[in-house]
């Protein structure tokens, strides 16, 4: 099977007022892959997203996305084209049910008119799909219940869904297991594995059991630059990564 580059970034460099924090970063992420961005604290993770989704423009550099050139796109715009980003669009509002919250993300991806809130009828044709949502990341007995309700890991998942909602092919995640106990890491990196057998995720992660579980691909990001590259074996093993984890507390 061809690998087919559905994102890709070259030279892509942000500057904050002469502070490098990415600094030319190529990025290939294979399409229908899980590909993790990993580094220490402070490494450009964050910024990376940001420049991917177009929240902050790149001092340099371009983003392709399906071969298109979306470096001088707007956030919303990169979102239409399906690269989303989970905690971006998707914002979960605490006193809607996390039925609600799905069927609201339903909407959007509908081009949501305000008109829908006057119609109980309508919002209701948006059941049927927002609960099946809701049982891919496994929320069924929470549906009625208030999102602020929920207890964290649970939250997460409501997230993933109203991001899912939206459809699109390409998932960004920036630490979807940060906070998280035992037991929610486990549940979101099966959600991450199963909502991943028909997009690309791409996922800032410093679990490396998740990494090591879930990536096809990782990519060390050590201030601002690619430090290494490769499956989880190639990259574990890599000496200047190995440094670069050390007292970092990661490892
Ligand atoms: N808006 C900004 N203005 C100035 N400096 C910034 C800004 N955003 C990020 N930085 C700096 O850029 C560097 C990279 O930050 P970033 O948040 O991308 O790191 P990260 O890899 O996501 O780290 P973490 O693992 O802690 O989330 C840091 O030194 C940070 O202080
Ligand atoms: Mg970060």
């Amino acid at each position: 099977m061809g690998a087919e580059i559905i994102l890709e970034t070259r030279d892509l460099t942000k500057e904050f007022a002469g502070f490098v924090a990415v600094n030319g970063v190529n990025l290939q992420v294979e399409r229908g892959t899980i590909h993790a961005l990993i580094g220490p604290n402070g490494a450009g993770k964050t910024t990376c997203f940001n420049l991917l989704t177009k929240f902050l423009n790149p001092t340099r550099g371009k983003i392709f996305y399906k071969g298109q050139d979306i470096t001088a796109m707007q956030p919303a715009d990169v979102a239409r084209l399906g690269v989303v980003r989970s905690f971006q669009i998707s914002a979960v509002f605490p006193h809607l049910t996390v039925l609600e919250n799905v069927r609201v993300g339903l909407q959007r991806k509908r081009g949501g008119s305000f008109d829908f809130w006057r119609s109980r009828a309508v919002l209701d044709q948006f059941n049927a799909r927002a609960m099946s949502l809701i049982e891919d990341v496994g929320l069924t007995g929470f549906a009625n219940i208030p999102a602020v309700e929920l207890p964290y890991g649970r939250k997460r998942a409501l997230e993933i869904a109203t991001t899912l909602a939206l459809d699109p092919d390409m998932l960004l995640l920036d630490e979807p297991t940060a906070g998280m106990g035992h037991e929610d890491i486990d549940r979101i990196a099966e959600l991450i594995k199963t909502v991943s057998a028909d997009r690309t995720v791409l996922m800032v992660e410093h679990n490396l059991s998740v990494v090591s579980n879930l990536s096809h691909k990782i990519t060390v990001l050590t201030r601002g630059r690619v430090l290494a590259e490769g499956d989880y074996e190639t990259v574990s093993n890599n000496p200047q990564v190995r440094e670069a984890y050390m007292g970092t507390g990661h490892a």
